[in-house]
């Protein structure tokens, strides 16, 4: 966390030997990307991507409105970039190295059989009515097929809307639904950490109110018995075997959506983030080659799950853009035991690898022994991504697992950024433990007081962005007025993130957390809005409010404040079912950690809970509650602390 620890840790040399940039070529190219951006993002464009025909224009947005348009009137299609220009150089390269749960089941897809895979299921998803701006949802374990599911879609124009395997079936349909989804692409059963996760079932709970799903397709990966409507389900092998093998790659607008993603914000239900084609592919493919420092020969690993961003842009679409070979892990870093990922490392020759602090401080809990029984020499760059990496964790992860040998890269972006907004490059960088660092190219973060103005040189305050970027989203599908009140109403003209962040005297940016109501369980966003919805759905709770707390492992844990219907008693029991409704109903990682009853809430006079103080009481920082005389009723502050939780 942002704690003003400035030990710095200058570009080890073997690095720089090979890196694609040192110190003055990203000054240069940072400055040429501020300076004359028009230019600047038609050469990479030009390098990094194939285009059926040129943009008219590369940039056009208006933040006010707001609008923002990339490379328009230009033509590519994803699924070509991705694979087809490949075919030639490295058509027997391995694009995609799958290693299932159990330890050893491996499968691997050359360049040329993920061709044929995407051409096939992009005939069959055709053959099924899906046509061109049609939405697919994607609700899948970590198997190759989803990569396959997310490249067939963009091949014919059809966006994808991948919901995490840990969603609820209600999750499910409340997705399935807001995008109109008339295919599910689903599997019989996912396998994850030796559990079995009913994919099928949940989907089947999900569709029976979804009136637009047509056809779900599924895949084989248990082969357990599960239930069939013939009518409605087809076998994703029976719908491919008969498929040609080829499929021409429909060309799209630069600006033609390509996926649907929801998360999770302050307020109301999860937001279908938009994101659209060119823009989107061009900064996945550019992040991925700089930040990662990515070579050819590299083998390359995210651990993340392609239900989040990180796995659409650093799983999927940024390495296959750039001909990598990508790893797909199917189950946790704790299965069979805490050196799984060690063992991958050495067995798979991993020379990049890219996970997020939960991860890690999970991994550095088992002690030193599980990473050291294994060599992994291979390993050249680290990467972190999702939450405020703090610096033991991070030391931890530099000395322990990199051997002190290899660049920490600390990444911050969001679902909404599309792509890596900052983050060090390894041979240009100079690290600082807890610390994103720099800007990417293109990107000009800043901060902002309460009354809007910006902070200059070093300071605290709101993390906003200036200017457009390829890779950001574009609107909130469905609900244009949600996308500008939510991101550009705070600072009229400017991108507002929804974090804190810090910039210290040498320009390095340190991003302190959210300063909304969005939690961050282990990385995974969650509004408190969700949590509490899902509670007051039980006929004994009255009102209920949610905050995070500081939690080990998990970054933020779940604390969970309920004021029950009168007549009614807590008990752990009813703790429990709680509990157990709000998995039920989001999905596990949604699961409070704590519940207190609450026989009143704080709340100001106008009736507005007052969330810092709730805070306050669940982190146990009592000393800086700070003014509680505007509440309606002070007397339910002293209840609370005194009946306070403290985790175990
Ligand atoms: C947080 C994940 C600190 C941040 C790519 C952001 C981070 C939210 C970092 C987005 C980081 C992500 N350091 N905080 N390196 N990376 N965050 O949409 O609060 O799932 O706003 O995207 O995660 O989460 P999302």
């Amino acid at each position: 966390m942002a704690n003003g620890n400035d030990e710095l840790y200058p570009v080890p040399t073997e690095i720089a030997s090979r890196a694609h940039l040192d110190k003055a070529g990203y000054e240069a190219m940072y400055r040429r990307s501020i300076e004359n951006p028009e230019a600047f993002w038609a050469e990479q464009a030009e390098r990094f991507i194939h285009w059926f025909r040129p943009w008219d224009r590369v940039m056009d947005w208006d933040f006010k409105e707001p609008r923002i348009r990339w490379f328009e009137g230009a033509e590519l299609n994803v699924s070509y970039n991705c694979i087809d220009r490949h075919l030639e150089t490295r058509g027997d390269k391995t694009a995609i190295i799958w290693e299932g749960d159990e330890p050893g089941d491996t499968r691997r897809f050359s360049y040329r059989e993920l061709h044929e895979a995407v051409c096939r299921l992009a005939n069959g998803l055709r053959a099924r009515g899906v046509r061109r701006g049609d939405r697919v949802c994607i609700y899948m374990p970590m198997v190759p097929e989803a990569a396959i599911a997310m490249l067939a879609c963009t091949r014919i124009g059809a966006i994808h809307s991948v919901v995490f395997g840990g969603f609820s079936p209600h999750a499910l349909r409340d997705r399935i639904l807001d995008a109109d989804c008339k295919l599910v692409i689903t599997a019989d059963q996912g396998v994850r950490g030796g559990k079995i996760v009913p994919l099928k079932e949940n989907t089947d709970k999900a569709v029976t109110e979804c009136p637009g799903v047509e056809t779900v397709v599924v895949l084989r990966r248990t082969g357990a018995e599960v239930p069939s409507s013939p009518d409605r389900d087809i076998d994703y092998h029976e719908l491919v075997e008969d498929m040609e093998p080829h499929c021409e790659a429909e060309p799209m607008d630069a600006e033609d959506p390509l996926f649907i993603l929801y998360t999770s914000g302050s307020t109301g239900k999860p937001k279908g983030v938009l994101h659209s084609t060119g823009g989107y592919i061009l900064q996945a493919a550019m992040t991925h080659h700089y930040v990662f420092d990515y070579h050819e020969e590299d083998i390359y690993w995210c651990t993340a799950d392609v239900g989040w961003v990180t796995g659409h842009s650093y799983i999927v679409y940024g390495p296959l853009a750039n001909g990598a070979t990508t790893l797909m892990f199917e189950g946790v870093p704790t299965y069979p035991d805490a050196s799984r990922h060690w063992d991958i490392v050495d067995r798979h020759q991993v020379n990049i690898y890219y996970t997020a602090p939960t991860a890690i401080r999970a991994l550095m809990r088992a002690g030193n022994e599980p990473v050291q029984q294994y060599s992994r020499k291979s390993l050249r760059i680290l990467g972190t991504v999702g939450e405020p990496i703090n610096p033991e964790a991070w030391n931890w992860y530099h000395q322990v697992v990199g051997d002190g040998r290899c660049p920490v890269v600390d990444t911050w972006w969001q679902t909404e950024t599309g792509a890596i907004m900052i983050a060090p490059l390894p041979g240009a960088t100079d690290l600082k433990p807890g610390s994103a660092t720099r800007p990417f190219f293109g990107v000009q973060p800043a901060l902002m007081d309460a009354d809007g103005r910006e902070l200059e040189g070093e300071a605290a305050g709101n993390l906003v962005i200036k200017g457009s970027w390829p890779s950001q989203m574009r609107t909130v599908y469905g609900d244009h007025e949600r996308f500008a009140q939510t991101y550009f109403s705070a600072y009229p003209g400017l991108y507002f993130t929804g974090d804190g962040a810090r910039r210290d005297a040498d320009g390095y940016w340190w991003i302190t957390g959210r300063v909304d109501d969005v939690l961050n369980i282990s990385g995974h966003r969650l509004g408190t809005a969700e949590v509490e919805s899902a509670l007051v759905l039980h006929p004994a709770v009255a009102e209920a409010a949610v905050v995070g707390y500081p939690h080990d492992v998990k970054g933020q844990g779940i604390y969970a404040y309920v004021t029950l219907m009168a007549g009614k008693e807590g008990s752990d029991e009813l703790s429990d079912e709680l509990m157990d409704l709000v998995r039920d109903e989001i999905g596990a990682i949604a699961r409070p950690d704590i519940i207190q009853w609450a026989p009143g809430l704080p709340k100001t006079r106008s009736g507005k809970i007052m969330r810092r103080i709730l805070r306050k009481i669940a982190a146990d920082e009592l000393d800086t509650l700070g003014d509680t005389s505007t509440l309606a009723d002070p007397g339910v502050v002293d209840n609370l602390i005194d009946n306070r939780i403290k985790p175990d």
